[in-house]
């Protein structure tokens, strides 16, 4: 999946670099291999992700503070509850609601928040 920039060069970052980790668990799974590792450094991923653009909105007060972490949370909860699923239920998870999930975010509530971020770090 091409992933969309936002106007926070450090977020796309923080998602490309995402990808490249989630690209390696969806190796794994199709190729039927062992992927308890890859997905707990996906997991990991994943909540750094979170808690850096949390850090960043509760640090200049941005307005949508909170609808973008209840999407987080949200997200973070569904991780939790699939990591024992089994490899083609993980990887339905993947394709048919997490990057789904993924595009839709960084192009609605992500995008928002980093033009916001990007107005506040010109301004000092
Ligand atoms: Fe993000
Ligand atoms: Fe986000």
């Amino acid at each position: 999946m091409k992933i969309s920039k936002v106007a926070y060069e450090p977020m796309n970052e923080v998602h490309e670099n995402e990808m490249k980790i989630l690209n390696k668990l969806l190796k794994k799974l199709k190729n039927n291999e062992d992927f308890k590792k890859e997905f707990e450094e996906f997991f990991e991923d994943v909540k750094k992700h979170f808690a850096f653009e949390e850090e960043l909105m509760q640090k200049y007060d941005f307005f949508a503070y909170l609808p973008h972490k209840m999407e987080h949370d949200k997200i973070i909860q569904e991780l939790e509850e699939i990591k024992d699923k089994n490899k083609e239920e993980m990887l339905k998870y993947f394709n048919e609601r997490f990057l789904p999930w993924l595009d839709n975010h960084i192009l609605t509530i992500d995008t928002v928040t980093a033009g916001f971020l990007n107005t506040i770090r010109r301004e000092k």
